[in-house]
């Protein structure tokens, strides 16, 4: 599902001269398969999001390549991204950044919207996204009026409902209490064994880290100690 391939990259800031660079990651090689769940673990400052973020097209890496589902997503324009990230990649967040102003339904409905799917199929989708994460009768809420755990599933919903084939998920239970990040980690492998969906997942959470087939770690911006977890 995912093939990396020496990848690096540094930051540069600063501007008219005066450029500071600062390196974050070397020479990552690394092979997800498909129907992997994947745990990205390391301190904080090790690198973790630049990976994701490069993996997600939303940032270019200074070196290395990234194919993703067979696609050479390094050589892709931001056009070309756009397109292949509505379609193949799924994104949960930390904070569930649902759209203000829209109800819960208008929130998963709205990946559809971009994709120009016809409003029948839209309204079937939607719904039966809705059914799995719990809250069907909750689609005409607006996101303030939910609890965390239930932004966070409907986040959830609306990535997942083209029914990405891979999902990146950067601290997905950060911010969730123990019993809503259970049902979120229920939920992950549910959709790993019922759809076949691929999971690169960040954190530093041990019970997150616990689903994963493999864990790998990140040190300094390096992969150490790549392995199949127990
Ligand atoms: N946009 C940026 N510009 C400059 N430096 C950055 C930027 N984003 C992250 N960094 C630096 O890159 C390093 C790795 O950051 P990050 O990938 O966020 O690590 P992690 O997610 O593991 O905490 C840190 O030293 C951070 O300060
Ligand atoms: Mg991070």
């Amino acid at each position: 599902m995912i093939r990396i391939k020496g990848l690096s990259h540094t930051y540069r800031i600063g501007k008219r001269g005066r450029i500071i660079e600062v390196p974050v990651l070397h020479e990552i090689d690394l092979h997800v398969a498909r129907k992997e769940i994947v745990a990205v673990t390391g301190r904080s400052g090790s690198g973790k999001s630049t990976l994701l973020n490069l993996i997600s097209g939303f940032i270019r890496p200074s070196a290395g390549e990234i194919e993703i589902d067979g696609c050479p997503v390094t050589r892709f324009s931001e056009g070309e991204w756009a397109d292949f990230r509505l379609q193949k990649i799924g994104f949960i967040f930390q904070n569930y950044q649902l759209i203000p102003g829209m109800t819960v339904y208008e929130n998963v409905e709205l990946p559809m919207v971009l994709r120009k799917v016809e409003p029948k199929q839209r309204r079937r989708l939607a719904e039966e996204m809705l059914e799995r994460v719990g809250l069907a009768e909750f689609a005409a809420f607006y996101g303030d009026e939910l609890s965390g755990g239930m932004q966070q599933r409907v986040s959830v919903a609306r990535s997942l409902v083209l029914r990405p084939p891979l999902i990146l998920a950067d601290e997905p239970t950060g911010s969730l209490d123990s019993e809503n990040e259970r049902a979120l980690l229920d939920f992950i492998l549910q959709l790993n064994r019922e759809l076949q969906v691929t999971f690169l997942i960040v954190t530093h959470d041990r019970r997150v880290a616990s689903i994963a087939g493999r864990r790998i770690h990140l040190q300094d911006g390096r992969l150490v100690g790549e392995g199949a977890a127990v």
